[in-house]
């Protein structure tokens, strides 16, 4: 049974790790979280080695204490399960728990994540840690959630994991022939004629099988979900009125996170955009965390309030980026803005990472007080921000499965990267003003009116099926070079390519041509515009679609690069090619025009303004971003709007300061 998160208040806190201060710390720390506007503390969740001592030892008081001063303090407590790093006795007790890597070298103990998740000692520990946790704190006044371990996600290649994946296979195809079939074993005469010679795909052993590959995959994604589920179980059992997260880490490809979230109450995520990343890549990431549970509200688990220490250089947020970022990821659906973390450590390797008290404790650095001054801000607006949903008529088919087809496949380019291909068209769109859900391509297509698959190689059962449907009622449909190549299996579709995809496009695919990084091609388009390309060409064979571009060099000159055919009542484009910029926005413009797709309240932003709109039985809100560094003008219709932040009435033009934000309702 799933709970339904009814949280009374926007989630402002972050991870809190006590146990690396001397208790005197403590009552300090529980003052400067009421002067930051802190309403919530993840805790513990790195805790195991200093709550387990040994098999039947337990010591719980410093944990209890902390609670307390938590709870007395008006903090409500995110409860980790503490399981996401074993101590040293464990891993010395119990080897099979450390993991063996993708070099099929055994671990030794040290790190966190370093469990196998087939072994049957950690299974045991884990499920007994959160045990105690929940029948100890499950009644807590203070229990606001739990969060389950922390960021899963590595691959384990042992012998244990080697016969539980021989088993998984013998569920999933019945029989050796059928394996072999679907992995094309004739290939170099690899044929199995024994479940027993299946290995994992380990670097000195066979990786030229791009169907092994992608199932050692699913099979690791799916061994860590049921950890998380050994965890979950116990929970739901004794505390079945609190909801459960675990941290889920954006675009991280080992994970399927499509078939995790179902399980979880409400989706939550940890957040650290590079220096240059740009507002688009962090949207998509949003977006995509969004999409996992039907847009329902999610939470920014983590993010530095000012710089992490594990990139190359770990620039500063520049002051008012926090804010921004923070307001970013509700404009995206969040209702928590948390951080990781609230003290920095007084040393190992996060000494240096941000956090809300720097080592000096103060509260007149400049970080503590953007927290605190966000805080404020949360808590005089949270009434109205609770709860609403983003709306949007756009989607983008995002699929981990599809990703490792992508990225397994040998050719036709090195440079062909699902994200990359992902990333510019979602930006192309954004600079149009308009942000998408993400979603899988299995989920119901049936109210979007523009739907965008970037390189689905990989087209599933049913697939082509609900996007055929979507476009029948109206949809445009926009999809790109390597596509409908492979079934789930990942074996070609032997009736041309774009296989399942061919009559809704009305081409065939014959071949196409990988251009290096600095080559282009041409494009010409109808409207006698001119654009680059770059990637891919498709050689393209028209079966009833129109050409809206064709290329302007090589021996394919003349040739469609570009197709659009009409179907149903909607219409399917086809880019055979990467265009630039204006390219690729041109094709979006007339998707969006033929589809009816508007901009939020038909508002049009300057560049690098972000504009979304959530709506909940309050009404509508919309989100207008400023990620420039300096001050912009947005036009907004002859009405009159109320900035939700400040209380005032904006008509005509909202004027936004450098990293500035506004919030707008209707109601003046
Ligand atoms: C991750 C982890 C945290 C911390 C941060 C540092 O998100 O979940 O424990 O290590 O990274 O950026
Ligand atoms: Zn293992």
């Amino acid at each position: 049974m799933q709970v339904k998160p009814n949280f009374p208040f926007v989630l402002h806190g972050g991870d809190y790790n006590p146990e690396q201060w001397p208790i005197e710390t403590w009552d300090e720390d529980v003052r400067l979280m009421q002067r930051a506007g802190w309403n919530i503390a993840t805790l513990p969740v790195f805790g195991w080695g200093n709550l387990q001592l040994g098999e039947n030892e337990w010591n719980f008081t410093w944990l209890d204490q902390v609670i307390e001063k938590l709870h007395s303090g008006g903090i409500r407590l995110c409860l980790a399960t503490g399981t996401a790093a074993t101590p040293p006795w464990i891993d010395q007790a119990y080897p099979d728990i450390l993991r063996t890597d993708s070099k099929g070298v055994k671990r030794r103990h040290g790190g966190r994540h370093t469990c196998c998740p087939h072994s049957p000692n950690f299974a045991r520990l884990s499920t007994g840690l959160a045990t105690k946790m929940a029948e100890r704190y499950g009644s807590h006044p203070a229990l606001l959630l739990w969060h389950i371990s922390n960021e899963y996600g590595e691959t384990c290649y042992c012998n244990l994991c080697a016969e539980a994946f021989r088993s998984w296979l013998k569920v999933r195809y019945g029989t050796l022939a059928e394996l072999n079939f679907r992995w094309n074993m004739a290939f170099w005469g690899q044929t199995y004629t024994d479940w027993s010679q299946i290995e994992p795909p380990v670097e000195n052993a066979q990786r030229n099988f791009q169907g092994l590959l992608i199932d050692y995959d699913r099979f690791q994604s799916e061994s860590l979900h049921n950890q998380c589920l050994a965890e979950m179980e116990v929970l739901r059992r004794i505390t079945p009125q609190i909801p459960i997260t675990t941290n889920f880490m954006g675009t991280f490809k080992p994970l399927d996170y499509h078939k995790w979230a179902p399980d979880l109450d409400i989706i939550s995520w940890d957040s650290y955009p590079a220096r240059n990343a740009t507002p688009s890549q962090i949207a998509l990431r949003h977006s995509l965390m969004r999409g996992l549970k039907d847009g329902q509200p999610w939470m920014l688990m983590e993010q530095t309030p000012s710089q992490q220490n594990w990139q190359s250089y770990n620039s500063l947020k520049r002051p008012g980026v926090m804010r921004l970022w923070s307001y970013q990821a509700m404009a995206h659906g969040a209702d928590a803005v948390m951080y990781f973390q609230w003290r920095r450590s007084p040393g190992a390797q996060e000494m240096l990472h941000g956090a809300v008290v720097e080592h000096a404790g103060r509260e007149d650095a400049r970080v503590f007080k953007e927290v605190a001054a966000l805080g404020a801000e949360l808590a005089r607006i949270e009434k109205v921000t609770l709860g609403g949903r983003v709306k949007t008529d756009v989607a983008f088919l995002f699929d981990w499965e599809n990703w490792w087809a992508v990225e397994y496949s040998s050719g036709p380019s090195v440079d062909l990267k699902y994200i990359k291909v992902m990333e510019t068209l979602y930006s192309a769109l954004f600079d149009l003003g308009i942000v998408a859900d993400v979603v899988s391509p299995n989920s119901d297509l049936s109210g979007y009116r523009l739907i965008v698959a970037p390189a689905l190689k990989m087209v599933k059962p049913g697939v082509a099926e609900s996007i055929k449907a979507a476009v029948q009622g109206g949809a445009s449909f926009i999809t790109t070079f390597f596509s409908g190549i492979t079934d789930a299996t990942d074996r070609a579709f032997t009736n041309g390519y774009p296989g399942p995809l061919s009559d809704l496009l009305g081409i065939w695919v014959e071949e196409s041509d990988a251009l290096a990084q600095d080559d282009r091609n041409g494009l010409h388009f109808s409207d006698q515009s001119e654009s680059q390309c770059s990637l891919l060409c498709d050689r393209i064979q028209l079966q009833g679609a129109e050409a809206i571009a064709h290329y302007t060099k090589d021996f394919y000159a003349g040739e469609p690069a570009i197709t659009v055919f009409p179907y149903g009542e909607g219409a399917a484009f086809y880019l055979g090619t990467l265009p630039d910029r204006a390219g690729l926005k041109s094709v979006f413009r007339s998707a969006i025009r033929r589809s009816g797709v508007t901009m939020p309240h038909g508002i049009s932003v300057p560049k690098d303004v972000e504009i979304t709109e959530r709506v909940s039985e309050l009404g509508s809100l919309l989100y207008i971003l400023n990620h420039n560094s300096n001050e912009v003008e947005i036009l907004l219709p002859a009405r009159n709007y109320r900035s939700v932040i400040d209380d005032a009435v904006v008509n005509h033009t909202l004027t936004l300061p450098a990293y500035g934000v506004a919030i707008l309702t209707t109601e003046v």
